[in-house]
């Protein structure tokens, strides 16, 4: 791929955070974006350009009917001073999936790649060094034909932005969450746009998510609208261990993200570095095995949350019910050590996980 460079001179560029601020989640931008089009049924003009605003026709399709998708990826400076991305190729396969999913074209994986590496490469500055910190990486695409049929636009822009950020939860791992139960809202449904990563989604989250809130909890458990069984978190997906230490993930289904931290747990378990599985959990024995202590810890992962332990749930009648001691477990802090070290390079990751950043 022909990239074109238009970079800011030197004396233009923002000074990075100081090492040891406070970063927070998804605040703070770099000094440069990806941006490639697509018409005429092809990708065009890769070109690593200043952040800032995008031009926009108000027709655009992706305003109006919501033809936008995004992806969340991190990459980690290491003790040797160099940066690795974190299986950013799932995340690369996970894209063109929404992509199917939304009516919109796919990106050849190693072209993603390519952007991605490509940008880290001249943001490199950015990249953070403490620990829970981390290069997000943000890829997204939308559609910008401006019309106001509703059929799949015709042209869209792929952009990849990156964000210096700390641990998505305040407090990071070291903070359980509490989750909302309820049957009033639910995520996505099977036939529906769950397994993508559609703006949409998470547009209709947020109504869910303020009245979780409002019980004086973080998030909502979603529960399946066909069967009532657990699915997710909407920023993560939902995780328990049971008293024997094993790990349980709900099955994917076609209503469920499938995040990347679940898929490696699950392939960290194959390769006997974790007890991991899925199943369909029903919501109400998951409640009376919390209740009699037969599950011991709960959580949720995601490439932002990492591992994020779950200490309550809360419910709408005021009733709350506390996982093991409410706050973060044994096993969740081993694997979250595990996870982490591995994204830094503190411990040997399974073959393929890291590809460090060229200097191009
Ligand atoms: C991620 O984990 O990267 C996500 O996309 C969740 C996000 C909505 C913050």
């Amino acid at each position: 791929m022909r990239i074109e460079y238009r970079l800011l001179p030197d004396c233009e560029r923002k000074e990075p955070p100081a090492p040891g601020a406070e970063l927070g989640f998804g605040q703070l931008r770099t000094d440069h974006m990806f941006l490639m089009n697509y018409s005429d049924g092809g990708w065009h003009s890769p070109r690593i350009v200043p952040y800032g605003p995008l031009e926009l026709q108000p027709g655009a399709m992706c305003l109006h009917y919501g033809q936008t998708f995004f992806e969340g990826i991190k990459a980690f400076k290491h003790a040797d001073g160099e940066i690795y991305c974190f299986r950013a190729d799932k995340n690369a396969e996970r894209m063109n999936h929404s992509a199917e999913i939304l009516c919109m074209p796919a990106i050849p994986e190693d072209m993603q790649l390519e952007a991605i590496h490509r940008l880290l490469d001249v943001d490199r500055r950015w990249c953070p060094s403490e620990p829970q910190s981390s290069m997000y990486i943000r890829p997204f695409m939308f559609a910008t034909q401006d019309s106001l049929g509703v059929k799949p636009s015709k042209e869209y822009l792929y952009c990849v932005m990156l964000s210096p950020s700390g641990a998505y939860y305040k407090g990071g791992f070291s903070h359980a969450i509490r989750l909302l139960v309820t049957r009033k809202y639910h995520r996505a449904v099977s036939g529906g746009t769950g397994t993508a990563k559609a703006g949409g989604n998470y547009g209709a989250s947020l109504r869910p998510q303020e009245y979780a809130k409002s019980f004086g909890a973080d998030q909502v458990l979603y529960l399946s609208a066909d069967n009532g069984a657990i699915e997710e978190v909407g920023t993560m997906n939902h995780y328990h261990v049971l008293k024997d230490g094993a790990f349980i993930i709900p099955d994917f289904g076609d209503s469920i993200l499938r995040s990347v931290t679940s898929l490696s747990v699950l392939e960290l378990a194959a390769l006997g570095k974790a007890r991991a599985r899925q199943e369909v959990i029903r919501v109400d024995k998951f409640l009376d095995d919390v209740a009699s202590g037969e599950i011991i810890e709960a959580g949720g992962f995601g490439t932002a949350a990492v591992v994020s332990p779950v200490g309550e749930y809360v419910f709408e009648d005021g009733r709350t019910l506390t996982v093991g001691n409410g706050g973060v477990g044994e096993h969740s802090r081993r694997l979250y050590e595990m996870y982490a070290a591995m994204q830094t390079g503190d411990l040997p990751a399974p073959d393929g996980w890291l590809r460090q950043v060229k200097h191009y």
